[in-house]
């Protein structure tokens, strides 16, 4: 099919990033080429993201107003991925007759035989088989790129829908990944970001510490950085590896989501606060000056303002670097979504914003201890506001923006840190 155009939206996290990198690569084997919008291609892939009601709604949204695009042109064909299409499957077919087919992120692998189809299909099942198989995925070229290495999640934390959308636990082959890794290195790129729900509890006939050792020693990678990992599974063999494999960033997010143990329990999040603690001292003293972030849930069914203040407590007593929280959303089919009681909306509200006023400051207090530092900053390329403006981060994950050469983009270069701000640093190079 020559000449035929798609065009993809991405909701949700890097994982769906990285899967629409995977959607993009399979159809331009297909023949497709990348559109530049919506209304100039024949094919759409939404690509979804249920975590949260209003990831959801926003996708719900997006999609009835695409809708006219297909009155103007009948033979537009519009597909839901990600993990609304693998939760709901048929269901979004009901709800948007007009969708032509629905597959989820375990089955991006069918979309080659869906595109050739012109009934209505649903491919949302389980694929135990997902981790044996490599797609190509095309990478908006520059110095990062994205690697997914186990897929899936067995942890079921009440709140959370992941472990009914990704489905089970299941690790790359390690040779796969390395292979993966020296040809983006031989592609001229430095950084890699390695992928999974879960990802230090990966295993395949290596763990997760010796898959680092194995990519710490692939010629021109410079930086190996890594999402997300549980609390639970981090062990004092990761933590080491950290602190002497020179290429793994000095960064580690570390999801917390309440200081509360009591609420930690009742999210079957497998840790107290105390367990938690200890392996921030753990990191902190094995890897020195290690920038560390979190995530953070507010308004958990049965969260008490004594409860709430136990998180307020942790993120003075821990000091991260920065922090994404969340109010708590109930999603169908989790423990939590039918717990007594639920947190009104107004009480979320302002606990919310009370924890991000407490971690601003925080934030900007560590930022500021910066400020006359020399750091390396891989350049990833212009700044968004201003194109004299080079963006970059440092090892410590870190955003830095300094007038600069646009020749520097691709490659790592000191910086002294002049000014520290909330969400960036300025710099001048050296
Ligand atoms: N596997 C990762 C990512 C999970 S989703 C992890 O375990 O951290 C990213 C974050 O979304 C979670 O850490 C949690 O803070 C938040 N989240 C997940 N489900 C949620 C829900 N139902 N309501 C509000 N926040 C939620
Ligand atoms: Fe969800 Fe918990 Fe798994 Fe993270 S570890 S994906 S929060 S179930
Ligand atoms: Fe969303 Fe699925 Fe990622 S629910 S956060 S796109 S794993």
């Amino acid at each position: 099919m020559p000449g035929k155009r798609f065009y993809i939206e991405t909701f949700g996290c890097q994982m769906n990033v990285h899967d629409s990198e995977k959607i993009s690569g399979v159809l331009s084997r297909e023949g497709y080429r990348a559109a530049d919008s919506a209304g100039e291609s024949d094919l759409i892939v939404f690509n979804t993201c249920s975590i949260r009601h209003k990831a959801e709604q926003k996708f719900f949204s997006r999609l009835g107003r695409i809708r006219k695009l297909k009155k103007k042109n009948p033979n537009l064909r519009i597909a839901v991925a990600g993990c609304i299409a693998q939760q709901q499957g048929e269901k979004v077919l009901k709800r948007a007759p007009y969708v032509d087919f629905v597959f989820g992120p375990q089955n991006i692998h069918l979309l080659a035989d869906l595109v050739r189809r012109s009934a209505p299909t649903v491919a949302d099942g389980d694929n135990p088989g997902l981790a044996e198989k490599d797609l190509p995925a095309i990478r908006a070229s520059g110095s990062r790129a994205w690697v997914a290495v186990m897929y899936g999640c067995n942890n079921f934390c009440s709140y959370c829908v992941v472990p009914y959308t990704r489905g089970r636990e299941r690790s790359r082959p390690s040779a796969n990944i390395l292979r993966e890794i020296e040809e983006l290195a031989e592609r001229g790129f430095r950084e890699v970001t390695l992928l999974g729900q879960n990802v230090n509890s990966y295993r395949s006939e290596i763990g997760f510490p010796e898959l680092l050792e194995k990519i710490n020693s692939v010629a021109g990678i410079e930086r190996i950085r890594f999402v997300t990992s549980h609390p639970r599974d981090l062990s004092e063999r990761l933590i080491s590896a950290i602190g002497e494999l020179e290429k793994v960033c000095e960064h580690f997010h570390l999801p917390l989501q309440s200081g509360s143990t009591r609420i930690l329990e009742s999210m079957n999040r497998g840790y107290s606060y105390d367990e938690y603690r200890r392996r921030i001292d753990r990191l902190r003293s094995k890897v020195p000056g290690i920038s560390l972030t979190t995530d953070i849930i507010t308004g958990f069914p049965g969260e008490t303002d004594a409860d709430h203040q136990q998180t307020i407590s942790a993120l003075a007593d821990v000091e991260f670097d920065g922090i994404f929280a969340f109010k708590f959303s109930p999603r169908t089919g989790t423990a939590a979504a039918v717990m007594n009681p639920q947190v009104m909306d107004e009480i979320k509200s302002r606990r919310i914003l009370e924890i991000l006023e407490v971690q601003d400051e925080i934030t900007l207090k560590l930022n500021k201890k910066l400020e006359g530092s020399v750091q390396k900053v891989l350049v990833e390329g212009l700044s968004e506001t201003d194109n004299k403006v080079l963006s970059g981060r440092t090892r410590s994950n870190k955003i830095v923006n300094f007038v600069g050469n646009a020749f520097c983009i691709g490659s790592t270069v000191p910086v002294r840190i002049v000014r520290a701000r909330k969400h960036s640093l300025d710099g001048e190079p050296l």
